[in-house]
């Protein structure tokens, strides 16, 4: 799905980013790490203003990993802070730019207050009708899809459905990303080129690009170029070009 044409180009209508290198990026300027994250957070919201602007409908960023738990506690701290900062502080500035924020990954496991935040600015923001935006905060697709297909099982444990009507949609229906379209484009910084448990079912059809820029360095420009590369791509889905029929 591609949300429109701009300078004729494909505007991709869903963009996730693997927002990678911020501890790179500190220790390159003998900063603590949490100086990267900190700058992180900063990028992501320019980031945000510049999707929207560019057109993109949907921005998914992967902000905490279930794997990040294993980090040292000075830093899983320094995160949630950044983490509750943004929600505690973003309600204006999303209400002035229309935009609507849901936060994925299995949040049981995050502190009361950072919970009750991320309900205010979700509730909050719900019916807004500009960019979608979400953040991945304890996700895993892992883990995604196992509490969904949990709760499919649950279905057929109390006789509502039968294991052979399962479909895709509804295992879709069951994830966290549930009524947004798939990503269309997949931005990884900071040189790895690796999905990291990041949206495993959603990305099935992903065009994903890769660039050496850390994350806090990332910019307009830097988008902009993920979106040209974006456009010399021949999505083709498991199918054949037009003209190879
Ligand atoms: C990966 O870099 C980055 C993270 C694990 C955290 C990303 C989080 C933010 C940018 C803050 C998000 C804030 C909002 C408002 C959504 P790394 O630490 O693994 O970098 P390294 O590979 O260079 O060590």
């Amino acid at each position: 799905m591609c949300s429109e044409m701009k300078k004729d180009r494909i505007i991709p209508a869903h963009i996730a980013i693997i927002m990678d290198g911020n501890g790179r990026w500190a220790k390159r300027r003998g900063l603590p790490r949490t100086a990267g994250h900190k700058k992180g957070a900063e990028v992501v919201e320019q980031i945000l203003e510049d999707a929207d602007h560019l057109g993109v409908r949907y921005l998914t960023v992967y902000a905490f990993s279930t794997e990040n738990w294993s980090r040292p506690a000075m830093e899983v701290k320094a995160l949630m802070s950044l983490l509750r900062r943004y929600m505690e502080s973003s309600l204006v500035k999303c209400e002035k730019n229309n935009v609507a924020v849901r936060v994925i990954g299995d949040k049981t496991k995050l502190d009361k207050d950072l919970q009750a935040s991320i309900r205010v600015l979700e509730e909050a923001t719900k019916d807004n009708t500009g960019i979608h935006f979400q953040i991945a905060i304890n996700y895993g697709g892992r883990d995604e899809i196992l509490r969904g297909v949990r709760n499919l099982a649950k279905r057929i444990e109390s006789g509502e459905t039968k294991a052979d009507d399962i479909t895709e949609e509804m295992i879709a229906a069951h994830l966290d990303t549930a009524g947004i379209p798939d990503p269309d484009l997949l931005i990884r910084t900071c040189k790895e080129q690796r999905i990291s448990n990041f949206l495993l079912w959603e990305c099935a059809y992903t065009e994903f690009y890769y660039t050496d820029v850390a994350w806090p360095d990332f910019d307009k420009a830097e988008l902009e170029r993920a979106i040209d590369a974006y456009n010399q791509r021949d999505r083709r889905y498991g199918g054949l070009d037009s003209g190879e029929q």
